[in-house]
């Protein structure tokens, strides 16, 4: 198995993601994220608005609604250049996108390459809704990237708050694309969830190179501060006719995925491009000067960062599985465990233990099957420390407390534990 099925099928089997409505055959493009894989994805997006916002005192957040009035559609140019070039193949009418070569070779193959394909044609990603009560119904869109609700929101923020140029609204929240080839697992979706910053600063092209070059590093250093490894990490700087329609110039921070180098978040500069769409300005109140700002963009995908902190945490030790993730963003900080799960004394001393760490972090309880089975599954959903109540417990009030990645054990007297596992957190 390579590394994908194995990830693909591990994420099922421990809750992490299964496929979207999977009783009915699944749906492609579509994800559903089990108990283990949304606290995981919390945890990460819970980071992001630790370093994003809580960090700064020049970023504040929002969280703007997902069908918006369509003319915001029209102004941000989505309906017109969010395009991919598409080709049919002649003989099966399957539907490509022109740029992605490896496909195309491969699907060629299948027809011993003896099939034709069409010529390209733009084909639009935004997702159309229909609206209202009577016939014809409105026609609206799913928003196709999360951005336009901060740009469309620029003056409310500005009256709203205090802040000042330069300064950022961040967001958090799901985008839909009709992709027209969705896959790698969750890679690439029709549904999908996204993290941003959209920082405004003064229209001069020195200030804001200085930004877009000091984003670059804050953005990339927390993937690597969160564990993925470094030398899985690069930029990759957009070709003038691969930019987005928006972008003056743009850098991807690229995963090395069993796939290939991938894209996980972009760092745009958009110049005034969308400001400028929307009529909207900025009054220095100070100066009273008035200008259009210009914005640096930091563009993550939650599901991407989701799918490549799970493979690049993939460990395997001999027989043993293991998901090395940063514990500031393992699904369960801990688990508790009652030695023997048909001795009622050990079960109420374990439930006592966890319901103290469970009002500080998330805690797994498991009292199946027996000890090895319960480190087995605890490892391969990333609980960085197992705590296991046994017969001394009762006596001397300690535990056992085992550790991920080493398999080390060490006892812990119950009133030290708080304090153990909140000073390995800090690390
Ligand atoms: N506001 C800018 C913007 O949306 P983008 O490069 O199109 O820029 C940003 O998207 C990020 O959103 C990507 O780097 C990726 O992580 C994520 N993303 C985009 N399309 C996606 C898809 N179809 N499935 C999953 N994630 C996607």
């Amino acid at each position: 198995m390579d590394l994908m099925e194995k990830i693909y099928a591990l994420a099922k089997r421990r809750g992490f993601i299964f496929q979207s409505s999977e009783i009915y055959g699944g749906y492609q493009g579509f994800w559903d994220y089990g108990p283990a894989g949304v606290e995981l994805k919390n945890n990460i997006k819970k980071e992001w608005w630790k370093l994003m916002v809580y960090g700064r005192d020049d970023v504040v957040g929002i969280d703007a609604s997902i069908i918006m009035n369509p003319i915001v559609w029209e102004k941000s140019g989505h309906l017109t250049a969010f395009t991919d070039p598409l080709v049919e193949c002649k003989e099966c009418h399957k539907r490509f996108r022109a740029d992605q070569e490896d496909l195309l070779k491969a699907h060629s193959k299948e027809h011993n390459n003896k099939m034709e394909w069409t010529e390209s044609k733009t084909f639009n990603l935004m997702t159309e809704v229909l609206l209202g009560t009577t016939e014809p119904k409105e026609k609206s869109y799913l928003r196709g990237e999360i951005t336009q609700g901060v740009f469309v929101n620029f003056k409310n923020v500005v009256d709203s708050t205090r802040v000042k140029i330069p300064f950022g609204i961040a967001q958090i929240g799901k985008a839909f694309r009709n992709e027209v080839t969705p896959g790698n697992f969750t890679f690439r979706s029709k549904e999908f969830e996204q993290m941003e910053l959209e920082y405004f600063v003064k229209p001069d092209e020195k200030e804001s190179k200085t930004f877009f070059e000091e984003f670059k590093e804050l953005r990339i250093n927390w993937y690597k501060n969160l564990g993925l490894n470094p030398k899985k990490l690069h930029f990759h700087d957009h070709e003038e006719d691969k930019k987005a329609h928006y972008a003056k110039y743009a850098t991807d921070i690229e995963y090395e995925a069993p796939f290939g180098w991938s894209e996980m978040e972009g760092i745009h500069h958009r110049g005034d491009y969308d400001l400028s769409n929307h009529g909207l300005k900025y009054r220095d109140n100070i100066t009273n000067e008035e200008y259009t700002p210009w914005v640096i963009e930091t563009s993550g995908g939650v599901d991407r960062a989701t799918l490549f902190f799970l493979l690049d945490s993939y460990t395997e030790d001999g027989e043993r599985v293991y998901l090395k993730l940063n514990p500031k963003i393992a699904p369960y900080k801990l688990a508790v465990f009652p030695l023997l799960a048909n001795k009622p004394e050990l079960v109420e001393k374990a439930r006592s233990v966890y319901s103290v760490l469970c009002t500080m972090y998330s805690v797994a309880w498991d009292d199946r099957g027996n000890i090895g089975k319960r480190y087995f599954a605890q490892d391969e959903i990333g609980t960085p420390w197992c705590v296991t109540v046994d017969f001394d417990s009762l006596k001397d009030n300690s535990v056992t407390v085992r550790d991920r990645d080493t398999g080390k054990q060490e006892r812990l007297p119950v009133d030290k534990l708080v304090n153990y596992f909140q000073n390995k957190l800090d690390e």
